[in-house]
Protein backbone atom coordinates (compact mmCIF):
# COMPACT_ATOMS: atom_id res chain seq x y z
CA UNK A 1 0.00 0.00 0.00
CA UNK A 2 1.07 3.43 -1.06
CA UNK A 3 1.55 6.01 2.08
CA UNK A 4 -1.05 8.46 2.41
CA UNK A 5 0.87 11.34 1.44
CA UNK A 6 1.54 10.08 -2.46
CA UNK A 7 -1.25 11.41 -4.60
CA UNK A 8 -2.39 8.93 -7.17
CA UNK A 9 -5.54 9.46 -9.15
CA UNK A 10 -7.80 7.78 -6.64
CA UNK A 11 -6.38 10.14 -3.93
CA UNK A 12 -5.26 13.65 -5.38
CA UNK A 13 -5.56 15.72 -2.42
CA UNK A 14 -1.77 16.45 -1.76
CA UNK A 15 -0.99 17.18 -5.41
CA UNK A 16 -4.37 19.89 -5.69
CA UNK A 17 -2.79 21.14 -2.37
CA UNK A 18 1.03 21.70 -3.88
CA UNK A 19 -0.24 23.17 -6.45
CA UNK A 20 -2.13 25.80 -5.39
CA UNK A 21 0.39 26.56 -2.79
CA UNK A 22 2.62 26.84 -5.33
CA UNK A 23 0.61 28.89 -7.52
CA UNK A 24 0.05 31.05 -4.37
CA UNK A 25 3.27 31.82 -3.82
CA UNK A 26 4.28 32.31 -7.39
CA UNK A 27 1.01 34.28 -8.18
CA UNK A 28 2.27 36.64 -4.59
CA UNK A 29 5.96 36.77 -6.50
CA UNK A 30 4.07 37.82 -9.70
CA UNK A 31 1.87 40.64 -8.33
CA UNK A 32 4.82 42.08 -6.87
CA UNK A 33 6.76 42.35 -10.32
CA UNK A 34 4.41 43.69 -11.82
CA UNK A 35 4.93 46.57 -9.48
CA UNK A 36 1.89 48.97 -9.10
CA UNK A 37 1.35 48.90 -13.37
CA UNK A 38 -2.28 49.37 -14.01
CA UNK A 39 -1.67 46.45 -16.64
CA UNK A 40 -2.23 42.32 -16.21
CA UNK A 41 0.53 39.85 -16.68
CA UNK A 42 0.49 37.60 -20.07
CA UNK A 43 4.28 35.92 -19.87
CA UNK A 44 7.82 35.88 -19.18
CA UNK A 45 9.70 36.44 -22.48
CA UNK A 46 13.45 37.19 -23.13
CA UNK A 47 13.91 37.43 -19.09
CA UNK A 48 11.06 40.68 -18.82
CA UNK A 49 7.75 40.40 -17.79
CA UNK A 50 5.31 41.30 -20.40
CA UNK A 51 2.00 43.42 -19.15
CA UNK A 52 -0.94 44.03 -21.36
CA UNK A 53 -4.53 45.47 -21.03
CA UNK A 54 -8.12 45.03 -21.52
CA UNK A 55 -7.79 44.91 -25.27
CA UNK A 56 -5.30 41.66 -25.32
CA UNK A 57 -7.27 38.55 -25.97
CA UNK A 58 -5.40 36.90 -22.69
CA UNK A 59 -6.81 39.85 -20.11
CA UNK A 60 -9.11 37.61 -18.62
CA UNK A 61 -6.85 34.59 -17.61
CA UNK A 62 -4.28 35.84 -14.60
CA UNK A 63 -7.75 37.50 -12.70
CA UNK A 64 -9.53 34.01 -13.61
CA UNK A 65 -6.64 32.48 -12.18
CA UNK A 66 -6.46 34.98 -9.17
CA UNK A 67 -10.55 33.76 -8.97
CA UNK A 68 -9.67 30.04 -9.11
CA UNK A 69 -6.81 30.52 -6.37
CA UNK A 70 -9.50 32.10 -4.11
CA UNK A 71 -11.87 29.82 -4.50
CA UNK A 72 -9.55 27.34 -3.13
CA UNK A 73 -7.85 29.02 -0.35
CA UNK A 74 -10.64 31.50 0.44
CA UNK A 75 -8.36 34.16 2.00
CA UNK A 76 -9.60 37.42 1.37
CA UNK A 77 -6.23 38.45 -0.17
CA UNK A 78 -6.88 36.36 -3.05
CA UNK A 79 -10.78 37.84 -3.78
CA UNK A 80 -9.04 41.31 -3.27
CA UNK A 81 -6.27 40.59 -5.53
CA UNK A 82 -9.00 38.98 -8.24
CA UNK A 83 -11.50 42.21 -7.86
CA UNK A 84 -8.52 44.25 -8.63
CA UNK A 85 -7.25 42.50 -11.50
CA UNK A 86 -10.90 41.46 -13.25
CA UNK A 87 -11.88 44.91 -12.83
CA UNK A 88 -8.63 46.32 -15.09
CA UNK A 89 -10.68 44.17 -18.10
CA UNK A 90 -14.12 45.60 -17.66
CA UNK A 91 -13.76 48.13 -20.47
CA UNK A 92 -13.49 44.85 -22.92
CA UNK A 93 -17.27 44.63 -22.48
CA UNK A 94 -17.57 47.69 -25.29
CA UNK A 95 -15.33 45.58 -27.85
CA UNK A 96 -16.94 44.85 -31.08
CA UNK A 97 -13.45 44.25 -33.26
CA UNK A 98 -12.66 41.01 -31.09
CA UNK A 99 -13.76 37.68 -30.71
CA UNK A 100 -11.91 36.82 -27.61
CA UNK A 101 -14.34 38.32 -25.42
CA UNK A 102 -15.39 35.06 -23.84
CA UNK A 103 -11.59 34.70 -23.10
CA UNK A 104 -11.74 38.35 -22.11
CA UNK A 105 -14.70 38.49 -19.95
CA UNK A 106 -16.05 34.98 -18.85
CA UNK A 107 -13.00 34.14 -17.44
CA UNK A 108 -12.50 36.99 -15.00
CA UNK A 109 -16.30 38.59 -14.44
CA UNK A 110 -17.52 35.40 -15.07
CA UNK A 111 -15.82 33.55 -12.30
CA UNK A 112 -16.31 37.21 -10.15
CA UNK A 113 -20.39 36.86 -10.88
CA UNK A 114 -20.29 33.12 -9.91
CA UNK A 115 -18.42 33.92 -6.86
CA UNK A 116 -19.06 37.10 -5.59
CA UNK A 117 -22.83 37.38 -7.03
CA UNK A 118 -21.76 41.13 -7.89
CA UNK A 119 -24.25 43.30 -9.91
CA UNK A 120 -21.54 44.70 -11.73
CA UNK A 121 -19.99 41.79 -12.84
CA UNK A 122 -23.25 40.74 -14.23
CA UNK A 123 -23.88 43.90 -16.40
CA UNK A 124 -20.17 44.02 -17.47
CA UNK A 125 -21.23 40.19 -18.88
CA UNK A 126 -24.30 41.63 -20.62
CA UNK A 127 -22.99 43.94 -22.30
CA UNK A 128 -19.68 42.25 -23.41
CA UNK A 129 -22.21 39.24 -25.04
CA UNK A 130 -24.07 42.00 -27.05
CA UNK A 131 -20.57 43.27 -28.14
CA UNK A 132 -19.87 39.24 -29.19
CA UNK A 133 -22.76 38.87 -30.88
CA UNK A 134 -22.19 41.95 -32.93
CA UNK A 135 -19.75 39.68 -34.68
CA UNK A 136 -22.44 37.22 -35.85
CA UNK A 137 -22.78 36.57 -39.83
CA UNK A 138 -26.72 35.20 -40.41
CA UNK A 139 -25.68 33.38 -43.48
CA UNK A 140 -22.45 31.40 -42.28
CA UNK A 141 -23.68 31.51 -39.04
CA UNK A 142 -20.82 31.71 -36.91
CA UNK A 143 -19.17 34.44 -34.98
CA UNK A 144 -16.41 36.26 -37.29
CA UNK A 145 -12.85 35.89 -36.04
CA UNK A 146 -10.47 38.24 -36.79
CA UNK A 147 -10.55 41.19 -38.73
CA UNK A 148 -6.83 41.35 -39.90
CA UNK A 149 -6.34 40.10 -43.06
CA UNK A 150 -9.17 41.35 -44.56
CA UNK A 151 -6.78 40.51 -48.34
CA UNK A 152 -7.22 37.17 -47.37
CA UNK A 153 -10.18 36.06 -45.46
CA UNK A 154 -13.54 37.81 -45.62
CA UNK A 155 -15.35 35.56 -42.68
CA UNK A 156 -12.04 33.53 -41.22
CA UNK A 157 -13.42 31.19 -37.77
CA UNK A 158 -10.64 29.60 -36.14
CA UNK A 159 -11.42 26.52 -33.74
CA UNK A 160 -10.46 28.67 -30.60
CA UNK A 161 -13.56 30.61 -31.56
CA UNK A 162 -15.91 27.83 -29.67
CA UNK A 163 -14.74 29.13 -26.13
CA UNK A 164 -16.76 31.81 -26.75
CA UNK A 165 -20.18 29.78 -26.83
CA UNK A 166 -20.22 28.87 -23.07
CA UNK A 167 -20.25 33.05 -22.40
CA UNK A 168 -23.31 33.16 -25.06
CA UNK A 169 -25.46 30.30 -23.35
CA UNK A 170 -24.74 32.32 -20.36
CA UNK A 171 -26.12 35.12 -21.44
CA UNK A 172 -29.07 33.39 -23.01
CA UNK A 173 -30.18 32.05 -19.50
CA UNK A 174 -29.35 35.42 -18.12
CA UNK A 175 -31.56 37.66 -20.47
CA UNK A 176 -34.07 35.10 -21.23
CA UNK A 177 -32.72 36.33 -25.06
CA UNK A 178 -33.02 33.24 -27.21
CA UNK A 179 -30.80 35.11 -30.25
CA UNK A 180 -27.74 34.15 -27.91
CA UNK A 181 -28.51 30.21 -27.87
CA UNK A 182 -28.92 30.66 -31.95
CA UNK A 183 -26.23 32.08 -32.25
CA UNK A 184 -23.97 29.58 -29.73
CA UNK A 185 -25.77 26.66 -31.74
CA UNK A 186 -25.57 27.98 -35.03
CA UNK A 187 -21.64 28.32 -34.27
CA UNK A 188 -21.49 25.01 -32.71
CA UNK A 189 -23.55 23.48 -35.63
CA UNK A 190 -21.33 25.32 -38.13
CA UNK A 191 -17.91 24.65 -36.59
CA UNK A 192 -18.84 20.89 -36.44
CA UNK A 193 -19.64 20.55 -39.85
CA UNK A 194 -16.69 22.49 -41.48
CA UNK A 195 -13.75 22.28 -39.31
CA UNK A 196 -13.07 18.61 -38.74
CA UNK A 197 -11.54 15.40 -40.52
CA UNK A 198 -12.40 11.83 -40.32
CA UNK A 199 -9.44 11.29 -37.90
CA UNK A 200 -11.19 13.27 -35.67
CA UNK A 201 -8.60 16.42 -35.67
CA UNK A 202 -9.35 19.89 -36.20
CA UNK A 203 -8.08 22.63 -38.69
CA UNK A 204 -7.44 25.94 -37.30
CA UNK A 205 -9.05 28.12 -39.46
CA UNK A 206 -12.39 27.91 -41.72
CA UNK A 207 -13.02 31.09 -44.31
CA UNK A 208 -17.00 31.23 -44.91
CA UNK A 209 -17.78 33.40 -47.98
CA UNK A 210 -19.81 36.20 -45.74
CA UNK A 211 -22.80 36.31 -48.48
CA UNK A 212 -23.67 32.91 -49.45
CA UNK A 213 -22.52 31.00 -45.88
CA UNK A 214 -20.35 28.50 -47.86
CA UNK A 215 -16.72 27.65 -46.32
CA UNK A 216 -14.59 28.23 -49.05
CA UNK A 217 -10.87 27.82 -47.15
CA UNK A 218 -9.25 25.51 -44.72
CA UNK A 219 -5.62 26.54 -43.33
CA UNK A 220 -3.78 26.97 -40.85
CA UNK A 221 -2.64 30.57 -39.31
CA UNK A 222 -0.74 29.61 -35.77
CA UNK A 223 -0.22 25.38 -36.61
CA UNK A 224 2.87 23.72 -38.71
CA UNK A 225 1.07 23.01 -41.60
CA UNK A 226 -2.73 23.54 -43.79
CA UNK A 227 -3.44 20.11 -42.76
CA UNK A 228 -1.50 19.28 -39.51
CA UNK A 229 -3.42 19.06 -36.23
CA UNK A 230 -1.99 22.33 -34.52
CA UNK A 231 -1.68 21.08 -30.53
CA UNK A 232 -3.87 23.79 -28.58
CA UNK A 233 -6.52 23.86 -31.73
CA UNK A 234 -7.15 19.97 -30.98
CA UNK A 235 -7.35 21.21 -27.38
CA UNK A 236 -9.75 24.06 -27.90
CA UNK A 237 -11.94 21.47 -30.13
CA UNK A 238 -11.95 18.56 -27.18
CA UNK A 239 -12.84 21.35 -24.54
CA UNK A 240 -15.40 23.12 -26.36
CA UNK A 241 -17.67 20.05 -27.16
CA UNK A 242 -17.10 18.61 -24.49
CA UNK A 243 -18.76 22.23 -22.52
CA UNK A 244 -21.06 22.07 -25.26
CA UNK A 245 -22.72 19.07 -24.68
CA UNK A 246 -22.62 20.02 -21.17
CA UNK A 247 -24.56 22.90 -22.35
CA UNK A 248 -27.00 21.10 -24.35
CA UNK A 249 -26.86 17.13 -24.16
CA UNK A 250 -26.64 17.28 -27.76
CA UNK A 251 -25.07 13.43 -28.46
CA UNK A 252 -23.52 15.11 -31.61
CA UNK A 253 -21.48 17.14 -29.86
CA UNK A 254 -20.46 14.30 -27.46
CA UNK A 255 -19.33 12.09 -29.94
CA UNK A 256 -17.02 14.86 -31.23
CA UNK A 257 -15.80 15.44 -27.98
CA UNK A 258 -14.85 11.95 -27.80
CA UNK A 259 -13.31 12.28 -31.32
CA UNK A 260 -10.96 14.58 -30.52
CA UNK A 261 -9.91 13.00 -26.96
CA UNK A 262 -9.57 9.67 -29.23
CA UNK A 263 -7.17 11.78 -31.53
CA UNK A 264 -5.10 12.65 -28.43
CA UNK A 265 -5.07 10.60 -26.34
CA UNK A 266 -4.19 7.37 -29.21
CA UNK A 267 -1.37 9.95 -31.08
CA UNK A 268 1.58 7.72 -31.84
CA UNK A 269 3.28 11.57 -31.16
CA UNK A 270 2.12 11.75 -28.07
CA UNK A 271 5.06 12.59 -26.09
CA UNK A 272 5.41 9.89 -23.32
CA UNK A 273 5.83 12.37 -20.28
CA UNK A 274 1.99 13.28 -22.34
CA UNK A 275 2.63 17.19 -22.59
CA UNK A 276 1.70 17.73 -26.22
CA UNK A 277 4.73 18.73 -29.01
CA UNK A 278 3.16 22.41 -30.21
CA UNK A 279 1.87 20.47 -33.63
CA UNK A 280 1.12 16.75 -33.65
CA UNK A 281 2.65 16.87 -37.37
CA UNK A 282 5.89 18.99 -36.71
CA UNK A 283 8.96 17.02 -38.12
CA UNK A 284 11.04 15.88 -35.20
CA UNK A 285 14.71 17.37 -35.63
CA UNK A 286 15.58 20.17 -34.59
CA UNK A 287 13.76 19.04 -31.72
CA UNK A 288 10.20 20.77 -31.58
CA UNK A 289 9.26 22.80 -28.60
CA UNK A 290 6.23 21.54 -26.44
CA UNK A 291 3.21 23.04 -25.88
CA UNK A 292 2.23 22.96 -22.17
CA UNK A 293 -0.85 25.29 -22.34
CA UNK A 294 -2.33 22.91 -24.70
CA UNK A 295 -1.80 19.70 -22.27
CA UNK A 296 -3.56 22.06 -19.56
CA UNK A 297 -6.59 22.63 -21.79
CA UNK A 298 -6.62 19.10 -22.55
CA UNK A 299 -5.82 17.77 -18.83
CA UNK A 300 -9.51 20.14 -17.95
CA UNK A 301 -11.54 19.14 -20.93
CA UNK A 302 -11.00 14.96 -20.25
CA UNK A 303 -11.38 15.34 -16.51
CA UNK A 304 -15.12 16.97 -17.31
CA UNK A 305 -15.57 14.51 -20.62
CA UNK A 306 -14.97 11.54 -18.14
CA UNK A 307 -17.66 12.44 -16.77
CA UNK A 308 -20.22 12.00 -19.62
CA UNK A 309 -18.42 8.44 -20.68
CA UNK A 310 -18.48 5.02 -20.01
CA UNK A 311 -16.50 3.87 -16.75
CA UNK A 312 -13.53 2.11 -18.97
CA UNK A 313 -13.11 5.11 -21.26
CA UNK A 314 -14.14 7.51 -18.29
CA UNK A 315 -10.76 5.82 -16.69
CA UNK A 316 -8.71 6.49 -19.61
CA UNK A 317 -9.17 9.95 -20.06
CA UNK A 318 -8.82 10.63 -16.82
CA UNK A 319 -5.69 8.56 -16.28
CA UNK A 320 -4.56 10.45 -19.11
CA UNK A 321 -5.75 13.87 -17.74
CA UNK A 322 -3.50 12.79 -14.29
CA UNK A 323 -0.58 11.88 -16.04
CA UNK A 324 -0.36 15.16 -17.70
CA UNK A 325 -1.18 16.85 -14.62
CA UNK A 326 1.53 15.00 -12.81
CA UNK A 327 4.46 16.08 -15.58
CA UNK A 328 2.82 20.07 -15.57
CA UNK A 329 3.69 19.47 -11.26
CA UNK A 330 7.15 18.38 -12.15
CA UNK A 331 10.25 20.25 -12.13
CA UNK A 332 10.32 20.15 -15.80
CA UNK A 333 7.42 22.46 -16.13
CA UNK A 334 6.75 23.61 -12.98
CA UNK A 335 8.57 26.83 -11.86
CA UNK A 336 11.34 26.82 -8.92
CA UNK A 337 10.68 28.84 -6.39
CA UNK A 338 10.25 32.41 -7.74
CA UNK A 339 11.35 31.89 -11.05
CA UNK A 340 9.60 32.47 -14.62
CA UNK A 341 8.77 35.66 -13.68
CA UNK A 342 6.16 34.70 -11.09
CA UNK A 343 4.25 31.98 -13.84
CA UNK A 344 3.23 28.70 -12.41
CA UNK A 345 3.92 26.68 -15.82
CA UNK A 346 6.81 26.74 -18.18
CA UNK A 347 7.19 25.24 -21.69
CA UNK A 348 4.30 26.80 -23.58
CA UNK A 349 4.13 27.84 -27.41
CA UNK A 350 2.34 30.92 -28.23
CA UNK A 351 2.64 31.55 -32.15
CA UNK A 352 5.83 29.76 -33.21
CA UNK A 353 5.18 30.27 -36.81
CA UNK A 354 5.69 34.12 -35.81
CA UNK A 355 8.41 33.22 -33.43
CA UNK A 356 6.14 34.83 -30.50
CA UNK A 357 6.36 33.16 -27.22
CA UNK A 358 8.08 30.14 -28.09
CA UNK A 359 8.78 28.14 -24.79
CA UNK A 360 7.70 30.14 -22.34
CA UNK A 361 5.36 30.71 -19.69
CA UNK A 362 1.76 32.14 -20.42
CA UNK A 363 -1.14 33.46 -18.59
CA UNK A 364 -3.62 30.74 -20.04
CA UNK A 365 -1.04 27.80 -19.37
CA UNK A 366 -1.31 28.38 -15.65
CA UNK A 367 -5.64 29.01 -15.85
CA UNK A 368 -6.12 25.53 -17.21
CA UNK A 369 -3.52 23.97 -14.78
CA UNK A 370 -5.56 25.64 -12.11
CA UNK A 371 -8.81 24.98 -13.72
CA UNK A 372 -8.09 21.38 -14.16
CA UNK A 373 -6.75 20.83 -10.60
CA UNK A 374 -10.24 22.85 -9.38
CA UNK A 375 -12.07 19.67 -11.42
CA UNK A 376 -10.15 17.31 -10.18
CA UNK A 377 -10.89 18.59 -6.36
CA UNK A 378 -14.78 18.39 -7.60
CA UNK A 379 -14.30 15.15 -9.54
N1 LIG B 1 -6.59 32.00 -29.25
C1 LIG B 1 -5.25 32.04 -29.61
C2 LIG B 1 -4.42 30.86 -29.26
O1 LIG B 1 -4.87 29.82 -28.84
O2 LIG B 1 -3.23 31.01 -29.43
Amino acid sequence: MKPASVPTLENPGALIDDNFAVAASQYAGLLKNINGADKLPRTFEHGKLVLIDYKDWTSGFFPGSLWLIYEHTRESRWKRAALDYTRRVASAAKLTDSHDLGFMLYCSHGHACRLTRGREHREVLIEGARSLASRFNPAARTLRSWDHGADRWRHPVIIDNLMNLEYLLWAARETGEPRYREIAIGHAHQTLAHHFRQDGSCYHLVDYDPESGVPVLKETYQGYANESAWARGQGWALYGYTMLYRETRNPLYLRQAHASARFIRTHPRLPEDRIPLWDFDVPSAPVPPRDASAAAIIASALIELADYSEPDIAQRYRELAWRQLVSLSSPAYRAAPGENGGFILKHSTGNLNRNSEVDVPLNYADYYFLEALSRLKKA
